[in-house]
């Protein structure tokens, strides 16, 4: 942006629409009455805006205004600056009737398996809306919500120590996986003690899962015999399937992601109870988009996904 104060001295808005009252409507008494007001208001506003520029604007000829060449300048940028107004009273309501506009989210990587269904309908009701997703693990969302620049955060365990305002809208359940051949696979009444020798699969450091499974273990004071650490839960799932080894994920990671060639072992210190929480910043105010999204997710956004998560058979233990 070119550095200028001009702006600082030009008094109001209204002043250069005076000048373009004047400049189009070709004299002051027109001006006036086009705007209401009297001839003397427009004459005193128009000196100040000549003094303002520190040049004469137009001169009165006879009984006719003839604009000087910076007169036609100013009625140049005021026609700008006036139409560069208009465009945005324009983009605002129609942000305001949800006819244009963005909404911005950043969730961690678990939450992906069931935000899109969430964004289903609301894209289907406001097609003009454009979406921003992002999707990091834990740490790399809180990152993002120190910035602030999105209108909701997705976590599981959302920061305790940034002032935020959150929603809970659903259960999180971390669940035991299995090979379906697993000779654990058809056990009941089991306990995380007779998975401690088990090589078990993790999530990478700054991953919200990693984090309640740690909690969770140290609690019960148990350690697993830690083999491998993923950074995806899809990754995660594949080497399950290939034999490699057990891990604990959220049961989201079945419910929408799919669970062929796995079972959900049956351990009675499971499943690790968390919940999803849609998350802002106190701080920043909330879009007309934001806050309808907010309102949808309150209402059917969390009953669809009560209601695919208990038809998906993955119980709590
Ligand atoms: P993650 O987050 O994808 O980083 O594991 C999930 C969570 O916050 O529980």
């Amino acid at each position: 942006m070119m550095q200028s104060r001009l702006h600082a001295h030009i008094g109001t808005l209204r002043q250069l629409e005076i000048l373009l009252a004047v400049h189009d409507r070709g004299g002051v008494s027109a001006a006036s009455e086009h705007l209401h007001l009297t001839q003397p208001t427009v004459s005193i506003q128009l000196k100040k805006l000549s003094e303002a520029v520190g040049t004469p604007l137009y001169n009165i000829i006879g009984r006719q205004v003839v604009f000087t060449e910076a007169g036609f300048e100013v009625v140049k940028t005021a026609t700008d600056v006036l139409d560069s107004f208009a465009r945005l009273d324009m983009s605002l309501s129609s942000m305001r009737e949800l006819k244009s506009g963005t909404l911005r989210l950043s969730v961690v990587t678990t939450s992906k398996y069931f935000i899109p269904h969430l964004l289903g309908p609301f894209c289907e009701r406001y097609p003009a809306v454009d979406v921003q997703l992002n999707v990091g693990n834990r740490q790399q969302i809180v990152e993002r919500l120190k910035q602030g620049v999105d209108d909701f955060y997705v976590f599981s365990h959302p920061p305790l120590d940034i002032e935020t305002d959150s929603i809970e809208f659903l259960s999180n359940p971390l669940i035991a996986i299995a090979h379906d051949k697993h000779p654990l696979a058809k056990k009941r009444n089991l306990r995380l003690k007779d998975i401690a020798d088990e090589p078990f699969l993790i999530r990478e450091q700054g991953s919200g899962t990693r984090y309640a499974i740690e909690e969770h273990l140290r609690k019960l004071k148990i350690k697993l015999n830690t083999r491998m650490t993923i950074e995806s839960n899809e990754a995660i799932k594949h080497a399950v399937m290939a034999k490699l080894g057990i891990s604990i994920v959220s049961a989201h990671t079945l419910l929408f992601g799919g669970k062929s060639g796995l079972v959900q072992l049956k351990i009675k210190d499971l499943p690790i109870n968390t919940n999803w929480y849609f998350v802002w910043l106190k701080s920043k105010r909330p879009t007309v988009i934001a806050t309808e999204f907010l309102k949808q997710v309150e209402g059917e956004g969390r009953d669809l996904l009560r209601k695919e998560l208990k038809l998906s058979g993955i119980k709590n233990q």
